[in-house]
């Protein structure tokens, strides 16, 4: 995610610009986002020169839906908790805390629904 040269003596030297990347990838971790996800954003943005205003804005977009599906999600999940309390089961086919990513289940029912009606 950052790059560096070495001097003649081979210590490791970083442009001012990775200052900004350093900020940004430690800004991207404090709202919840993986390295993955802020990779991916600074993979947008050019490396050996300051990125634009426009450029700053559209990863704050990116990270803005990113941000907004993790919401989204985390509020889905604390709603649906309440079935989990006391239960205990973790079932990967009727537990949503377990399964959070099965998206269809709301549509065809929990589980492999997929696979069941093949
Ligand atoms: S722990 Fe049983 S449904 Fe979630």
């Amino acid at each position: 995610m950052i790059t560096s040269w070495r001097n003649q003596g081979n210590q490791r030297r970083y442009d001012s610009s990775v200052l900004r990347r350093v900020a940004v990838i430690k800004t991207g971790q404090q709202l919840g986002l993986s390295l993955e996800e802020i990779k991916h954003a600074l993979s947008s943005l050019p490396l050996n020169r300051a990125p634009s205003q426009e450029e700053w804005e559209q990863m704050g977009k990116n990270w803005k839906e990113i941000l907004d599906q993790k919401i989204w999600l985390m509020t889905k999940l604390r709603d649906e908790l309440g079935e989990c309390i006391g239960c205990g089961c973790l079932s990967m086919s009727r537990c949503r805390l377990r399964n959070p990513q099965d998206t269809l289940a709301d549509t065809l029912g929990n589980g492999a629904t997929l696979w069941k009606s093949e």
